[in-house]
């Protein structure tokens, strides 16, 4: 079958931060860009960051990027990649800064200096102390940030496509990328974009969970994409729940909440986290909270009738500080939970947040697969960059700091945005023929959905994928439970590889949307459940019953046999692991040695 080709130098998937920031560099280089995205940009998921974006620029105390860099090491559990850490540290004062100079409004001290807050795991002087680090725009500080980015965008004639859903990467014999096949998503109409480099800024996947701070289109669409064209997952056993969902709703309430002086309390009144992380107490990483809650209520330490959820209490602020420095905290409280935090404390527990695995790239963006079956050797898939959340360079490792996720998107947007335009610019090069039989791969698909009879509801079939993900892979692991949460997702796999769309008209094609995001989100879960499973210790987010804590293993950490990247593929209707080495050596320090981690 045929469709309409549109050409471009450059296309980038998604226009949240990292999409819009990629774009801002291969624009103003005076490429061809064009931007797809399901949602108009200023709505994408960056939107929900509230509390900063980190860099060691120090205006209101000592700081330097080497400390951040540290933190970041350890806050990984010693799985990140410590060339890619040190290039993020290291090139976010200079990010943040270009992000002001495009308009940025961010919250200012009395000095005119950005205000900055602290935020968990982030210390002074390797490890000491807490330190204002998070560069913040209230707690909106995403919000401000997508609409700074979209902005300098339209200045620089970037060409947005908004309400295009990408479909499958086309990939050539030769493995180099070509583009994506996309979806009008309010005609139905289909295209292929076809584009000398292509850039996948699709965010995480948070809605394999059944419970999420994620937006709806959060559906891991890029993972999905990138694993039926035979490139690897990297690290997708590791997921961060985010201590301070609103109990029942899973809407974000910042930890910025906790910088401002916020604190955790069990059905006592007890500070808990006192006796969890001595020194860093409430603003330890988000790992170790949200383990610490779990225990609390577990223990029956919880509050409310079912004893479900623990109180954050800011009630001891002065009000003036909550409405300056988290006013978006206080009407979220108001609506999702029913309480003024300025008089009472909100219920919170530890919700799905983000992916710190991803699509494997370098530091400079480049997507990197190894060589051949089981090799060491990495190489850069031609023509194909990855950034943001979808993408692990790996800077985040088994667990991210907060705060670190906005400057992962700038810091990697414009190194993704920049190998781009080098690549297009020393070689310049001609669009490669395209291969129909890609294509049509890609189209069988949309056949498949407009034929099906007698499948199983997509609704329905998303659910069971969602309560598998929360009840077999969540904030504690169990070897039995993973192993039968490696069954179910199979089965329901199988399932969804038959769903029906009860609406086959044209008219409305969110039930068509659905089924195809539902594509995406089974691989992601899959590769979630089977690389948790095999992982047999205990690393910063994944955390084991069986693992065994000893002098060699502290806290169940083993580095002798597990300090190594999964790398997960699709293979046919199965899939298979392999494992690559942790980058261990700096660009310029020395390396930041293996220690127990402690806060
Ligand atoms: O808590 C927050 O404001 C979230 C920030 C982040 O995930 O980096």
């Amino acid at each position: 079958m045929t469709i309409p080709i549109r050409k471009f130098d450059a296309i980038i998937v998604g226009a949240g931060g990292a999409g819009l920031r990629a774009a801002i560099q291969l624009s103003e280089a005076g490429l061809k860009t064009a931007v797809l995205t399901k949602v108009f940009p200023t709505r994408s998921h960056t939107v929900a960051a509230q509390g900063g974006v980190a860099a060691s620029l120090g205006n209101s105390e000592e700081d330097h990027w080497h400390w951040h860099m540290y933190d970041t090491v350890k806050g990984s559990d010693w799985l990140g990649d410590q060339d890619a850490i040190e290039f993020m540290c290291r090139e976010a004062n200079e990010v943040v800064v270009e992000l002001e100079h495009y308009g940025m409004p961010f919250d200012r001290l009395d000095n005119g200096r950005i205000y900055q807050r602290p935020f968990g795991g982030h210390m002074s002087n390797f490890g000491e102390k807490p330190v204002r680090r998070s560069c913040a725009a209230a707690d909106r500080t995403g919000h401000a940030m997508l609409h700074a980015m979209y902005q300098r965008n339209i200045k620089v004639n970037t060409q947005f496509f908004v309400e295009w859903m990408a479909l499958d990467l086309i990939r050539d014999a030769e493995g180099e990328v070509l583009g994506v096949t996309a979806m009008d998503m309010e005609t139905g109409e289909v295209a292929m974009f076809h584009a000398k480099a292509t850039i996948f800024a699709t965010g995480g996947a948070g809605r394999i969970y059944y419970s999420s701070t994620n937006a709806f289109i959060n559906t891991g669409d890029g993972l999905g994409m990138a694993a039926r064209a035979g490139i690897p997952l990297e690290d997708m056993e590791f997921w961060q729940f985010h201590p301070t969902g609103v109990a029942g709703a899973g809407v974000l309430i910042t930890e910025g909440v906790r910088g401002e002086g916020g604190i955790l309390r069990n059905s006592s009144g007890e500070r808990f986290m006192e006796r969890y992380a001595p020194n860093a107490k409430d603003l330890a990483s988000r790992d170790v909270v949200s383990r610490a809650m779990v225990t609390e209520i577990n223990e029956g330490r919880g509050c409310g009738p079912e004893r479900d959820f623990v109180l954050l209490d800011i009630t001891h602020l002065d009000p003036k500080t909550i409405m300056q420095r988290l006013p978006g905290i206080r009407e979220i409280a108001i609506q999702f939970a029913g309480v003024d935090c300025i008089k009472d404390p909100i219920p919170v527990v530890p919700t799905c947040h983000y992916q710190m695995g991803g699509i494997p790239t370098n530091y400079l963006g480049q997507v990197v697969m190894p060589t051949s079956s089981g090799s060491q050797t990495n190489a850069p898939v031609p023509g194909f960059y990855a950034a943001g959340e979808c993408a692990c360079a790996s800077v985040h490792g088994a667990n991210r700091l907060g705060t670190n996720s906005l400057l992962d998107l700038l810091v990697f947007g414009k190194s993704a945005g920049a190998s781009a335009v080098e690549y297009l610019k020393q070689a310049p090069r001609a669009h490669k023929p395209l291969p129909q039989e890609a294509i049509d791969r890609s189209l069988a698909r949309l056949d498949r959905l407009n034929t099906q009879k007698d499948g199983a509801s997509v609704h329905e079939s998303r659910l069971a994928m969602q309560r598998a993900m929360q009840n077999h892979c969540g904030v504690f692991r169990f070897s039995d439970k993973l192993k039968q949460g490696v069954e179910r997702i199979v089965d329901i796999e199988r399932q969804i590889a038959a769903t029906e769309i009860q609406d086959k008209s044209q008219v409305f094609n969110t039930a068509r949307l659905e089924a195809l995001e539902l594509d995406n989100m089974i691989e992601v879960a899959k590769a979630t459940m089977v690389s948790a499973e095999a992982r047999k210790e205990s690393r910063g987010a994944h955390v084991r019953d069986d693992a065994i804590d000893s002098a060699e293993r502290p806290n169940g950490r083993d580095d002798k046999n597990w300090l190594k990247h999964s790398l997960w593929f699709k293979d046919g209707n199965g899939n298979r692991l392999e494992y690559k080495p942790v980058v261990m050596s700096p660009l310029t320090v020395e390396t930041i040695e293996l220690k127990t981690r402690a806060y």
